[in-house]
């Protein structure tokens, strides 16, 4: 059996239970540890039609003397929807699992979110583990028990919150992820650098610097516990995002608008986010909270990252600024966005104007500067 390395191991304390995030290299092939977080005698292994050929046989190894069920769906965004999580109940029932199963989600963030609110569903609730093979599912989306599935009229429209039982982060995945997933990823670790500022934030930028060149798998490790750690602990106070827990969707609301405003067709989450992310700076410096050094900064991080900056020429600002009115972040009829007033000290506003944001939109536009 292959050497179980773990890097760091950190917990996430929830009202319903507590569980574990293991993150280090040789974990699917890792039966002990698998086994670990399955109650009963059955589990079903929910991936994906890319992924199951390169690790679906290691994990399905773990199982042999358990009833183990698998459901290999089509990749993609779009797949995130009604159908495929039918497919999912159907062999649940098909197959007689009880309330004691336990599902297994191996992928990235689309088979965690259906993965999970399949299990938050089926039998009012079953038990999950998530098994993130993307940077952006390890650093953000396999923690914290937020699950959905798609609706054609909006994303993640239809979900709830159900805490995953254990978190496995298998560091080997990220080999065979592309370079341009892996890029959308780091977008969410920058946005974790920029709310905790300090220390990471100065980290990342060595980091970054070098191209990410001769990191470790325990820097890469350490990296990710970092945004796993400041991750668990806003959740941990604000399960259900009724205020701190906000603080995550520093850029989101553009990056949303970006999305739907594209089809979800043109960029990555996280590139749209890292879009997101310079436009919530230059709106905090437009309201004279961000220096211009720090502003600067942010642009400087995600360029090294190589990941997009400024809102494309083409893009009808006005239609743009339609959609952001629609986001699921709206309270009271008033668009929250997170700000930033240094790096490291972000704030949730409710003050922002049409025009405001009008101003934000035409500045934050593709010039001289890409
Ligand atoms: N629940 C949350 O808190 C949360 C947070 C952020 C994002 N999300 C959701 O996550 C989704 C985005 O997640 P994502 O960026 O991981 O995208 P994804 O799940 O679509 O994965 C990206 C692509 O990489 C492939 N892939 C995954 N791992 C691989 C590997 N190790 N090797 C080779 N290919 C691999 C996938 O098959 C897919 O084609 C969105 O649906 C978003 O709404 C959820």
């Amino acid at each position: 059996m292959a050497k179980l390395d773990i890097y760091q191991q950190l917990a996430v304390i929830c009202d319903s239970h507590e569980y574990p995030i293991y993150i280090g290299a040789n974990f699917l092939t890792d039966s002990e540890l698998l086994n670990r977080h399955v109650d009963a005698g059955q589990v079903l292994i929910v991936t994906n039609d890319t992924l199951a050929p390169l690790y679906l046989e290691q994990v399905l190894q773990s199982f042999t003397s358990l009833q183990c069920d698998v459901v290999i769906l089509p990749d993609g965004e779009q797949h995130k929807n009604e159908k495929n999580l039918f497919t999912i109940y159907d062999t649940l029932i098909k197959n007689n699992h009880h309330r004691d199963t336990t599902l297994v989600a191996l992928g990235g963030g689309v088979i965690g979110d259906i993965t999970g609110f399949a299990a938050a569903t089926y039998q009012r609730g079953v038990r999950f583990i998530q098994l993130p093979t993307t940077l952006l599912a390890q650093v953000d989306a396999s923690i914290g028990g937020k699950t959905a599935i798609n609706h054609p009229l909006g994303k993640n429209m239809i979900g709830c919150f159900h805490q995953p039982h254990a978190v496995i982060m298998d560091l080997n995945t990220l080999e065979t992820l592309p370079m341009r997933e892996f890029r959308a990823g780091l977008a969410e670790v920058i946005k974790y650098g920029f709310l905790v500022g300090g220390e990471f934030l100065n980290t990342l930028q060595t980091v970054l610097a070098d191209e990410l060149t001769g990191i470790s798998m325990e820097q890469l490790a350490s990296l990710i516990a970092k945004c796993c750690h400041i991750k668990a602990e806003i959740v941990q106070i604000d399960e259900r995002e009724t205020g701190r827990r906000a603080l995550l969707n520093l850029g989101h609301t553009f990056a949303h608008a970006l999305e739907a405003y594209t089809h979800y067709q043109r960029w990555l989450h996280g590139e749209a986010v890292a879009i997101g992310l310079y436009c919530a700076a230059l709106l905090s410096h437009q309201l004279g909270y961000l220096d211009k050094t720090s502003l600067d900064l942010v642009d400087h991080l995600l360029a090294t990252a190589k990941l997009p900056r400024r809102i494309p020429k083409e893009i009808d600002l006005v239609a743009l600024q339609t959609i952001m009115f629609k986001d699921k972040k709206i309270k009271n009829k008033t668009l929250h966005f997170v700000l930033m007033r240094t790096l490291g000290d972000c704030y949730i506003e409710a003050l922002i104007t049409e025009e405001n944001l009008r101003k934000l939109l035409i500045e934050a536009v593709q010039g001289d500067q890409q």
